[in-house]
């Protein structure tokens, strides 16, 4: 062709990056690896090896060992080793460890760009620009973490021994995501890398020896979902970290329960790609270029519903079928490719067969006419449209180059239809309104918000999911804590199990003997109110004498209460000035009952205590009040034409089971951080004494305490823990009790994978406020969202 013809055509030609170093390491490794256990390499206990192939040609391109429990024993054990000596370098040599690591994933950054793309089908053009900069960044910033982590977390210790399992769609950066926050905070790591995609976590082994990193702190472990597993059910794995799809997320919440590991889950979404008519359409249009035929659409944050402003639908549409039309798809070492190949025929299959369902259910398909290659894995982009918002395209995960098409007419609908499903990890808004985009923004139940822009991501900007898309955040300061636990929590002694509840028997309504002198009743929605059951309990003190009743709440009851708080949001959205104000007023009038409460919560705990808790009380929630308009987020500065603002929201409506050990002040440690931010709460008060609700509502009632921003439902603590944990509009549980206790309340809240807080059956001193107050709670109070912005030159 002569390059008038070329000119005339504007043809690309073919622009093949050169696969030979990465051949050339595969053939010095007879394209044959082991296990990478404390420093080196071993063949697995069971000689079990599986392929992996470049789903772009279907070739063989290695032969992998499949780590069995036997493997993940070792490797475990060369963690736990090499823990202590890591731990106890400087935080400097830790940071050297890291900025060397940096360094060479930028020497060799060539060959992990060719040999990802080999393995997984990305496009070169992404692997190159986009996943292997963004690794070496993600250990660049953490290695500054490493240098910082004594002066900026100084009460703080590693959790120890960190299993991480990561997927395929983008192997190398998620290895990144979790091996560079472990590291800086000073655990050890045993990674298993996905089956599909396991070689670029090989050769980072093969950089870990050449940065002289000890052996035993990094461990990889190949292998399939049963390795996986036996990796997480470690009894000697301190915390585990998962990034994959929501239903193995959720087998790892059961599966982990009854321990004490950490958990952070970053599991699969369907974000709302929101088109306004006042949008700049063509920037729209490159963006969602990016949002959902990035990676092929394999992306946890994928733009994969498309919510247009009914006005513009038509022209919109027509400009993406344009742009469509000129993607390009093909070899993905190819440098001028939008498309590669997808992962795997599993994934392939589950792709069309999802899109055979959404068009059974009404979607109108259409398909730029793209010349397949002939052999690999290939599925062409893809538009559906006249989507029913609650069709299975709309709804779930498709993970794949598939866009979903819908429309609205106001933005509170743009709102709505955004936040109708069960996920919540991204969302883009386009808008040439500031008013509009950063309206819609606050709303939008999603960790990320993009606003005329889409996957931006920063080491230094946080990012994780709200509800079933996961919790815990990876990257930035909040990322570090999942990392890291308070030393005192660690130390600290168990708290003896409680006995068994006693069992039911509920004296009858009205019952009153002259020995009674105390009733109080259940408060929801602010007001008084009798338990459904018509029972009550009774509630004696330490020497067996009879105290009063307190209503003996039920299922129902707490229903009536947890949609009393969902009612209340105006309390999140109220400004911390004013929520600051309310808790200020809840101290007044502790403070002026206070004699008759020590007098009333003496026969159930003694004078001397009584006392302590009042007066404790009365500053925690001083503290609160302090802390309601100083809990603030960040303004990050990502290495882009952008400002990432990291917002501290509330979690939403948390379900309290409050300490046994401290009624009064147990209660307050844990519902005034969480009221502090905007959360509104469902509270069991201690069974030891919960007649303390009467004293406490009186408090809101004179404390201007908005209707259903927090209410106390009295009864036996596990009974209403299952309902609450069970319940869908529950946010999150914070629960403090024994081991038994806290166990149920993780393996019941697997449901909706609501986040779970608890003590870990540890003692809590609440009488210490280093201990018992401050930034911790109010970090598990809060969820992180950034909402990204185009800012300046
Ligand atoms: P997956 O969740 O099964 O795999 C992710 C990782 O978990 C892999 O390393 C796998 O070996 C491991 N694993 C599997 N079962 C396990 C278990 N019981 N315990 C511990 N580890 C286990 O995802 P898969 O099967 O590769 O993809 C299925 C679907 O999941 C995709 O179609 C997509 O919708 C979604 N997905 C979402 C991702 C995200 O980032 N949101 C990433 C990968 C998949």
């Amino acid at each position: 062709m002569s390059i008038a013809e070329k000119f005339a055509s504007m043809e690309y030609g073919p622009a093949p990056e050169d696969p030979k170093e990465a051949v050339t390491w595969l053939d010095c490794h007879n394209r044959r690896f082991g296990l990478f256990i404390d420093g080196g390499w071993r063949e697995p206990a069971k000689p079990e090896y599986f392929d992996t192939f470049d789903p772009s040609t279907g070739e063989k391109l290695a032969t992998v060992a499949q780590g069995g429990s036997a493997d993940i024993d070792a490797a475990v054990k060369a963690a736990r080793d090499a823990a202590p000596k890591w731990r106890a370098l400087t935080c400097h040599m830790r940071a050297r460890y890291l900025y060397a690591l940096a360094r060479l994933v930028q020497k060799h950054s060539r060959l992990l760009a060719v040999l990802e793309t080999m393995d997984n089908g990305k496009p070169i053009r992404e692997s190159r620009d986009i996943d292997i900069p963004l690794v070496a960044r993600h250990f660049y910033y953490h290695a500054g973490w490493a240098q910082l982590l004594d002066q900026e977390f100084p009460d703080h210790e590693p959790c120890g021994v960190v299993g991480q399992v990561i997927p395929w769609n983008f192997p190398l950066l998620m290895l990144a995501w979790k091996i560079a926050p472990a590291l800086a905070t000073g655990n050890t790591v045993v990674l298993k890398p996905a089956e599909f995609t396991p070689l670029t976590a090989l050769l980072f082994a093969e950089l870990c020896q050449e940065a002289g990193l000890p052996g035993g702190v990094v461990n990889i472990i190949t292998g399939d979902g049963s390795t996986g597993e036996a990796l997480v059910k470690h009894s000697n794995v301190d915390k585990v970290a998962f990034t994959g799809s929501t239903e193995v997320g959720r087998a790892i919440r059961g599966a982990t329960a009854a321990t004490h590991k950490r958990l952070s889950l970053e599991l699969g979404g369907k974000s709302p790609f929101i088109i306004f008519e006042d949008a700049d359409l063509d920037s729209a249009v490159e963006g969602l270029v990016d949002g959902i035929w990035f990676n092929q659409g394999q992306v946890c944050c994928a733009g994969s519903r498309l919510l247009m402003q009914e006005s513009i639908a038509d022209t919109l549409l027509s400009k993406i079928r344009d742009r469509m039309s000129a993607l390009r798809m093909g070899p993905p070492l190819d440098k001028a490719i939008d498309i590669g190949a997808i992962v795997a025929q599993v994934q392939l299959d589950r792709i069309q067969s999802m899109v055979a369902q959404g068009i059974a259910e009404g979607a109108h398909c259409w398909q730029p006419q793209l010349a397949l290659p002939s052999r690999g894995l290939y599925y062409p982009p893809t538009l559906l449209s006249n989507v029913h918002p609650t069709s299975i395209v709309a709804q779930q995960e498709i993970f794949g180059p598939v866009l979903a098409a819908m429309t609205f007419r106001t933005p509170n609908e743009a709102v709505e239809l955004a936040n109708n499903t069960v996920y919540g990890l991204a969302s883009c808004v386009w808008s040439e309104s500031i008013n509009v985009a950063l309206h819609v923004a606050a709303q939008i139940k999603a960790g990320v918000v993009w606003v005329n822009c889409t996957n931006m991501f920063d080491a230094a900007c946080g990012f994780g999911g709200y509800r079933e898309s996961g919790y815990g955040r990876e990257g930035g300061r909040e990322g570090l804590l999942e990392y890291l636990e308070p030393k005192w929590l660690k130390h600290a002694p168990k708290l003896s199990a409680s006995p068994a509840p006693a069992p039911l028997e509920p004296s009858q309504p009205q019952a009153s003997t002259p020995a009674i002198d105390r009733t109080v009743k259940l408060y929801i929605g602010g007001k008084q109110s009798r338990p459904d059951s018509g029972y009550s309990m009774e509630v004696r003190g330490a020497d067996g004498q009879l105290l009063g009743e307190a209503p003996l709440g039920n299922r129902k009851d707490i229903r009536n209460a947890v949609e009393a708080a969902r009612k209340a949001a105006g309390w999140a959205k109220a400004t911390a000035h004013n929520r600051a104000q309310v808790l200020y007023y809840c101290a007044e009038n502790l403070a002026l009952r206070r004699a008759e409460i020590i007098q009333r919560l003496a026969t159930a705990v003694g004078t001397k205590q009584a006392a302590q808790e009042v007066d404790l009380g009365i500053e925690r929630i001083f503290s609160y009040a302090a802390w309601a308009d100083k809990f603030d987020g960040a303004v990050h500065n990502p290495p882009f034409r952008n400002i990432a603002i990291a917002m501290n929201e509330a979690l939403g409506t948390v379900g309290v089971i409050c300490p046994a050990e401290a009624p009064l002040l147990g209660f307050l440690s844990l519902v005034m951080p969480l009221l502090a931010i905007g959360n509104t709460v469902v509270a069991i008060p201690s069974e030891k004494y919960p007649l303390i609700a009467g004293d406490l509502y009186q408090v809101f009632d004179t404390s201007d305490m908005p209707a259903g921003a927090i209410n106390i439902v009295t009864g036996y603590v596990s009974q209403l823990l299952k309902t609450l944990a069970e319940h869908d509009d529950v946010d999150a549980i914070w629960c403090y009790g024994d081991d038994t206790l806290v166990a149920s309340a993780k393996a019941m809240s697997v449901g909706n994978l609501k986040q779970v807080w608890t003590n870990e059956g540890r003692i809590i001193d609440w009488f210490d406020p280093k201990i018992a107050e401050g930034r911790w709670f109010l970090e598990h109070a809060t969820q992180v969202k950034n909402i990204w912005v185009p800012y300046g030159e």
